[in-house]
């Protein structure tokens, strides 16, 4: 006796689009890099180093609970950075997992394992997929004011009244950079100042970077993460390589663990071993493994960095051009923000109504709550795009 589920809101909307066979479609829903051809193309390091593998590898024999280690240390010093205090000290543990989403699946194990009354807090909004993945740990989720939809800038004061007064011992969820779905990222500032209210409050911070490289350079993006590492006790720390080695069906990841000290980082270890086994056994191996032979060789690593830095410079570059194309119908200002936002995502703050619109009449995907990909503004489509918004939103 089992009634039907409704579908995911993002993946649906994905499935919604293929469907559609309307020479005009734009797709800007679901968080996937696309060239101007809409497709998602394999980066030329990726294929590169598969190549290497297949010539080279002689077993798919399992690995390991934790994954790859190659991969974790590489993981690990990406996020961090090589030189990172923290992984001097070793009181930084990584295990690999099914992508950045099984990272945060198993953080959230171990916070309900260790701690089950703590609550997690996350940014309002946040990433539409954190609550379902949080929430069937059994942990309770509220929320941080974080962003005002009416300006399109970050709500700083909100945000920090809000975390001020989360209770001890709670969690704090954070993105790292390329904040999914707003684009509107935490400035130096707010970072040292989130990173206070945490050790003066004993909140645990838990950052998900999945867009690493996407919005200022690979080092760049990491700077919060960073400086916070240096400067609380325990953190909980997830990045994925879906989108920046543009390896999503591979679903290749990793989560960090930083404690107070190497012991509890070893002891934190057999925890997240624990969960992931009786999860999913073992991590998938193939995803790890290319990026460990990328990171791996100073040649393939400069091909994938220049690859990262086109996919982002291009990004840049399309919200530029969708605000231009907004000057003609006067709505360059209202949706101005777009252009000084970062990484794949903006929410262009406008009513259901208009979004169903899009999508009926004009054949333009958007995510419910008013996410655009950005990657999907293609130089071929952008006009049609700022005529369809200007119509709908005039209509
Ligand atoms: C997104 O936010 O669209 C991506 O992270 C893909 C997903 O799984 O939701």
């Amino acid at each position: 006796d089992v009634s039907p589920m409704p579908g995911d809101p993002i993946l649906a909307l994905m499935a919604a689009y293929r469907e559609d066979d309307s020479p005009n479609k734009v797709d800007l829903g679901v968080g996937v890099y696309q060239d101007d051809d809409g497709n998602t193309p394999v980066l030329r390091a990726v294929a590169h180093a598969e190549q290497r593998l297949l010539e080279s590898q002689t077993t798919k024999s399992y690995v390991g609970i934790a994954g790859f280690e190659d991969f974790n240390g590489q993981m690990q010093a990406m996020l961090f950075g090589e030189r990172h205090a923290a992984l001097a000290d070793r009181r930084v543990t990584t295990v690999q997992t099914a992508g950045g989403s099984g990272g945060l699946r198993v953080a959230g194990e171990l916070i309900a394992s260790l701690r089950p009354d703590a609550t997690i807090w996350v940014t309002t909004p946040t990433w539409a997929n954190h609550t379902p993945l949080l929430g069937s740990t059994g942990l309770e989720l509220k929320s941080v004011r974080y962003y005002d939809t009416a300006t399109g800038e970050l709500d700083a004061d909100g945000l920090i009244e809000d975390v001020a007064n989360i209770p001890e011992g709670d969690v704090l969820l954070l993105h790292g950079c390329c904040h999914n779905p707003t684009g509107a990222d935490l400035t130096p500032e707010l970072w040292q100042a989130l990173t206070e209210i945490c050790v003066r409050n004993r909140l645990l911070p838990f950052v998900d970077t999945a867009y690493q490289g996407f919005a200022d350079g690979l080092e760049q993006d990491a700077a919060g993460v960073r400086y916070m590492a240096e400067h609380v006790p325990e953190m909980l720390a997830v990045n994925s390589c879906s989108k920046n080695f543009g390896l999503y069906r591979e679903r290749t990841g990793a989560l960090c663990a930083l404690a107070s000290s190497e012991t509890d980082a070893r002891a934190v270890r057999t925890h997240l071993m624990k969960i992931t086994r009786s999860m999913i056994s073992m991590p998938p191996d193939h995803g790890a493994r290319i990026v460990a032979t990328i990171l791996g060789d100073a040649q393939l690593k400069s091909v994938w960095l220049d690859e990262l830095g086109a996919m982002r410079d291009r990004m840049a570059q399309q919200r530029r051009d969708f605000v231009s194309a907004l000057e003609a119908y006067g709505l360059a200002d209202r949706f101005g923000f777009v252009a000084r936002q970062t990484g794949m995502f903006s929410l262009l703050g406008i009513d259901r109504e208009v979004i169903d619109r899009l999508r009926d009449e004009w054949h333009v995907y958007i995510v419910g709550s008013s996410r655009i990909n950005v990657a999907g503004l293609t130089a071929s489509k952008v006009a049609y795009i700022a005529e369809a918004l200007a119509a709908t939103i005039a209509a």
